[in-house]
């Protein structure tokens, strides 16, 4: 199926590492125009590279912290003046640090609302305008499962998550009538297929506490117990259904939580 992505500009926030670099190359393969804005710029750079072979698209990387706004309101702005629109925008950027509630410093939980919930807010203040502008947008978040369950050591990280749902289906409502379309695709366990997929700054760091936890065969086994098809997923398991909401097959489809997780929530 062609998803009529040639030419189309996407922005991929986290674009760098793990699911967000399967979203840009996605789209990249699909001959769209990518914008990788990342906090990483080693791994951010050598993604870009790789992307700029796959099709006829351009990749560029922007260095943006999506905590910031006037960072994200500046990558904005260059996007459009380098592609002259903004068709796409994947908030995917996201971070969090299992433990125990009483356990973790208020700085973790900082963290955790920084980019998770005021990182789409930031952006999607900031390519709202040039989409209504244009009468056309696709705005999809990458949520969690644990926003729809709440997960245990993730109470924080589990809010914030529920919070993008709730954001999106209100901004939903408020900007239907300029033809804009937000979803949210929720992905459960999401392992990275080689350690070369996840930069410095990556959960999935080949020696971040997170692997560290999943590279437990025991561990592993026990956790995927609770999903019905029985594995965790890769990157590529979460990229088709990312693309089809980012294109106009999907049109009539706005305000929806995706669940794309082995059926962990239902
Ligand atoms: N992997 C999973 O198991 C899983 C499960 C459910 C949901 N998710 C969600 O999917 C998204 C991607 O997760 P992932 O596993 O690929 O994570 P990851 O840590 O591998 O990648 C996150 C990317 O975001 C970048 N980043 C971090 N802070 C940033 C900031 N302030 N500004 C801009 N970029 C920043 C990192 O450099 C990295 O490239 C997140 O929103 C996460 O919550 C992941």
């Amino acid at each position: 199926m062609d998803l009529g992505l040639r030419k189309k500009t996407a922005i991929v926030t986290g674009g760098a590492s793990t699911i967000g670099k399967a979203i840009a190359e996605g789209f990249a393969k699909e001959n769209a125009n990518v914008v990788v804005a990342d906090v990483d710029k080693k791994q951010a750079r050598r993604v870009v590279k790789t992307l700029n072979n796959m099709g006829d698209g351009e990749a560029i990387f922007i260095d943006t912290d999506v905590t910031d706004a006037s960072q994200v309101e500046k990558m904005a702005s260059e996007t459009l003046e380098r592609f002259g629109q903004i068709d796409i925008l994947i908030n995917n950027a996201g971070w969090t640090a299992n433990d125990l509630f009483l356990n973790k410093p208020v700085s973790d939980f900082e963290k955790e609302i920084a980019i998770n919930l005021w990182g789409p807010i930031n952006c999607i203040r900031s390519v709202a305008p040039a989409m209504i502008q244009r009468s056309y947008g696709k705005i999809i978040t990458i949520g969690s499962d644990a926003g729809r369950v709440g997960e245990y050591q993730e109470a924080v990280y589990s809010a914030c998550k529920g919070g993008v749902n709730m954001l999106s289906k209100a901004l939903a409502r408020e900007f239907g009538k300029h033809n804009l379309n937000i979803n949210v695709v929720s992905p459960g366990l999401t392992l990275p297929e080689s350690p070369d997929d996840a930069g410095d700054d990556s959960l999935w760091h080949k020696d971040s506490h997170q692997s560290q936890i999943f590279q437990n065969e025991e561990v592993l086994k026990k956790v995927v117990r609770r999903y019905p098809l029985r594995r965790a997923a890769v990157p590529n398991d979460i990229v088709p259904i990312v693309l089809l909401l980012a294109s106009d097959k999907s049109s009539y489809t706005t305000g929806q939580v995706i669940s794309v997780s082995g059926g962990y929530a239902m």
